[in-house]
C-alpha cells in the first residue's frame, strides 16, 4: 500500500503541472483560460497562433504522463497503472487551479507511451486520420480514445486496457461542452482563432 500511495502522489503532483498555462503566461500571452475554449491544453494554446508553444504544451503534458507511468513501472505494472492514472487525474483536476484542469488528451497519450508504447501508433493513426478529415481536435481525440481501449483489451493488455477504458470515459465527460458544440456545428476547427 505505501508503494501504491507513493505512486499516486508522485503521479498526481507531476500530472498537475499546467504546462499550457505556464508556457503561455511566460510568453506574455495572458491567461490561456480566457482564450478560445478556455482550456489549458495544446489545442487551445494553438488558438493563440503560437505553434511552437502549442507543440511544447503537447509534448510536456504528454511527457509528465509518460514519466509518471514509466518510472513507477519499475515497481511493477500495477505501480505504473496507478502513477499513470494519477498523472491523468492530476492534469484534469490540479489542486493549484482549484481542481479545474484540462481535458487530458496529451497526458493520456503520454501514459499510453509509458505503459503500451506501440499502441501510441494506433492513437496517432486514428487522430491524424480524423483530424485530416474533419479538422476537429476534440472529435479526433474522442474517436481515438474510443478505439485505443478496444485495441488494448483485444491485444490482451488486461489491467492497462481497463485503465484506458476508465480514462476514456473520464475524458469524454470532460469533453461534454465540445460534444455539444460538435452536435450544434459550432465547434472550432484546429488552429482557428477563438
Ligand atoms: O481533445 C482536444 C481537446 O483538448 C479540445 O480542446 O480547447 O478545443 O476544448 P479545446
Amino acid at each position: 500500500l505505501p508503494l501504491t500511495l507513493g505512486c499516486l502522489i508522485f503521479g498526481y503532483l507531476l500530472g498537475s503541472i499546467p504546462f499550457g498555462l505556464i508556457l503561455t503566461r511566460m510568453a506574455g500571452l495572458g491567461d490561456i483560460r480566457s482564450i478560445g475554449s478556455g482550456n489549458i491544453g495544446a489545442t487551445n494554446v494553438l488558438r493563440t497562433g503560437n505553434k511552437k508553444l502549442a507543440a511544447a504544451t503537447l509534448l510536456l503534458d504528454a511527457m509528465k504522463g509518460a514519466a509518471a507511468a514509466a518510472v513507477a513501472s519499475r515497481w511493477g505494472i500495477e505501480a505504473g497503472v496507478a502513477a499513470g492514472f494519477a498523472a491523468f487525474l492530476g492534469h484534469l483536476f490540479p489542486i493549484w487551479l482549484g481542481f479545474k484542469g484540462g481535458k487530458g488528451i496529451a497526458t493520456y497519450i503520454g501514459v499510453l507511451l509509458g505503459l503500451a508504447p506501440v499502441i501510441v501508433l494506433v492513437f496517432a493513426a486514428v487522430w491524424l486520420a480524423m483530424a485530416k478529415l474533419t479538422r476537429y481536435s476534440s472529435l479526433s481525440a474522442l474517436v481515438a480514445t474510443l478505439v485505443v481501449p478496444v485495441v488494448l483489451l483485444a491485444a490482451g493488455y488486461g489491467k492497462i486496457g481497463l485503465l484506458f477504458v476508465v480514462m476514456s470515459v473520464i475524458t469524454w465527460i470532460k469533453h461534454r461542452a465540445n460534444i455539444q458544440r460538435l452536435l450544434a456545428g459550432t465547434e472550432g476547427r484546429i488552429g482557428e482563432k477563438g
